[in-house]
């Protein structure tokens, strides 16, 4: 194969060294996940953020129905959003000669008139209610048939008016009209500590770069950096810090692996942007977690992927597949849920799940338990899936076997047996070709000019592609930033080419950018990978 292939191991290291800290510390992840602090400092309250979602997204944090009326029609307030029409900040907007005139507090204190002619004198809470859901001002007026009328709850109408009463005093932390101060979580101990430096490198040449070229909109880019701790409640706290403390507008990059459910629900409560951490286990959230945009696919996705794949290429059916894994693994068992879940969806055959005690697999047990399978799905780790093939191969039986390349061992390529060949499919969140002439070039002058030493390169291509991708969200986001319109931005990133990662695509339902694998097959003869199913979707 060609050399690209070779860099494969380079690529395949990342997934190595996330796998390594997912293991290490998934033990310590069962920690109660982190809540917004309540009235943290220029924070909003409760209240007012549950305000903040009925205004930019008409959801009642309660789940209670808010509709609204349209000319008659009933629909979802979500469809028909005060945002949509008053503008992000309450600042009011005139589109198709029809203004929907400002919302802010004081604006709604003051007697005014409006364009169409229409005078009255200031609102109360009761006014503005009645405005909102009878469509009446002060004055006694109608207000255009272009404004909904609402049904909301007294209470959602409360939160809606406390919100209100702040819109206009809502900056979000971190930006200024010349500064964007941002964060990004590292190790910066331990056995991952050069990784983490080697990211925060390419980070901080690359936020250097983009300020010598005027920055984004004339905002400086300014990198902050908090290591990773010793489990995951102290990563949670350093990230606290960075959001509260240095009160940066958003994360970037970095690592999430270990502390995912953790700096997930941070960047929730504190509706802090959470933009391309590296990690095998995304926590994308049920319902979405708006705040988070993992660029790589999780292992989860990974493993939708490789049985969509075998699905498509099946030889026989109903095939006969076994799921095989370690029991007390966080990390395969996640992966095989989802694979197990995706294996009813794409009808890849009927499914036998055998489980094991970590360390202790009887391979030759294993054997003379599946033998007849088609194909095996084996997530184990450390070279437990080449000891399998070895005792299958003894047994005279070669099944098709499927597998992640985050937890399979490095030297797996050299350790299929012959009667393997053309068997064997691994499944990895990049592979070199998807790394561009481009994207590679952009990398090399990066590292030349701030004198980055190129080490660690899958960990500082994570690490580049994530910045490339906040700031394409921040160039979409336009002068008048904030975080809600990064996050609209980032939603509208459709087959985002980095030049270093397979194509990126978000949506307001979707936070994985790469949703899917590539597929590879082992060259027994070669010892070497071998394309075989390209990218496969996950979905
Ligand atoms: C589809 C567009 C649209 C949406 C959605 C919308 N509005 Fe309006 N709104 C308007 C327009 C247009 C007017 C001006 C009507 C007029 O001048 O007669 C208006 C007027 C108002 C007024 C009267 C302001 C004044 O000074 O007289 C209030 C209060 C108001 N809207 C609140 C809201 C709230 C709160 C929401 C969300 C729950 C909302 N609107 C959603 C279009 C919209």
């Amino acid at each position: 194969m060609n050399k690209t292939l070779r860099l494969l191991v380079a690529v395949s290291a990342l997934a190595l060294f996330a796998a390594a800290i997912v293991l290490a510390r998934t033990a310590a992840a069962g920690a109660p996940a982190g809540q917004g602090a309540p009235g943290q400092r220029r924070g909003l309250t409760p209240q007012e953020r549950r305000g903040k979602a009925i205004y930019l997204r008409g959801e009642s944090a309660a789940g209670r129905e808010i509709n609204a009326t349209v000319s008659d029609v009933v629909v979802p307030a979500s469809t028909v959003t005060c945002a949509g029409c008053h503008g992000l900040r309450g600042e009011g907007k005139t589109e198709a000669g029809i203004t929907a005139g400002s919302l802010t507090w004081p604006t709604l204190l003051k007697p005014h008139t409006h364009p169409t002619g229409r005078g009255h004198g200031p609102f109360d809470e009761a006014s503005f209610v009645r405005a909102v859901t009878a469509g009446v001002d002060p004055g006694g007026n109608r207000l255009a048939a272009a404004m909904p009328r609402f049904r909301m709850s007294a209470e959602d109408l409360a939160d809606l008016v406390a919100y209100l009463r702040r819109i206009e005093s809502e900056a979000d932390p971190g930006l200024s009209e010349t500064a964007l101060r941002i964060g990004t979580i590292l190790p910066t101990q331990g056995a991952l500590a050069e990784t983490g430096a080697a990211m925060r490198d390419v980070l901080a040449a690359y936020f250097d770069d983009l300020n010598a070229r005027g920055g984004v909109y004339g905002r400086r880019v300014e990198l902050r950096v908090a290591g990773m701790g010793a489990d995951a409640s102290a990563t949670a706290a350093g990230a606290r810090r960075l959001v509260e403390q240095d009160e940066v507008f958003a994360l970037v990059g970095g690592m999430s692996a270990g502390a995912d459910a953790e700096l997930a629900s941070l960047a929730r409560g504190t509706e802090t942007p959470f933009v391309g951490p590296a990690t095998l286990l995304p926590q994308a959230g049920a319902p979405v977690n708006r705040q988070v945009f993992y660029l790589l696919p999780g292992l989860g996705e990974q493993a939708r992927a490789l049985v969509n794949f075998y699905a498509r290429r099946q030889p026989r059916t109903p095939a006969r597949v076994a799921l095989v894994y370690p029991h007390s693994g966080v990390a395969a068992a996640a992966a095989a849920a989802a694979a197990e879940d995706q294996c009813a969806k794409a009808a890849c055959g009927t499914l036998q799940k055998v489980t094991y005690e970590r360390a202790e697999l009887d391979a030759a047990a294993l054997v003379r338990s599946l033998k007849g399978a088609d194909a095996v799905l084996f997530f184990g780790s450390g070279g437990e899936e080449s000891a399998f093939m070895r005792e299958a191969a003894a047994a005279g039986w070669a099944p098709d076997v499927l597998l992640l390349g985050a937890l399979a061992a490095g030297d797996l390529v050299g350790n299929v047996p012959p009667s393997f060949k053309e068997r064997v499919f691994v499944a990895f969140p990049t592979v070199p070709s998807d790394l561009s002439r481009g994207g590679l070039a952009e990398l090399r002058a990066l590292q030349e000019k701030y004198k980055v030493a190129a080490r660690h390169t899958a960990s500082q291509l994570a690490a580049f592609a994530a910045a490339k991708v906040f700031a394409e969200g921040l160039r979409r986001s336009g002068q008048d930033l904030s975080r809600e319109k990064l996050i609209t931005a980032l939603e509208g990133l459709y087959d985002f080419e980095t030049g270093l990662t397979p194509r990126i695509t978000f949506g307001p339902n979707r936070r994985i950018g790469a949703a899917g694998a590539s597929v590879l097959k082992i060259d027994t003869e070669k010892k070497e990978f071998a394309p075989a199913g390209g990218w496969v979707k996950a979905y």
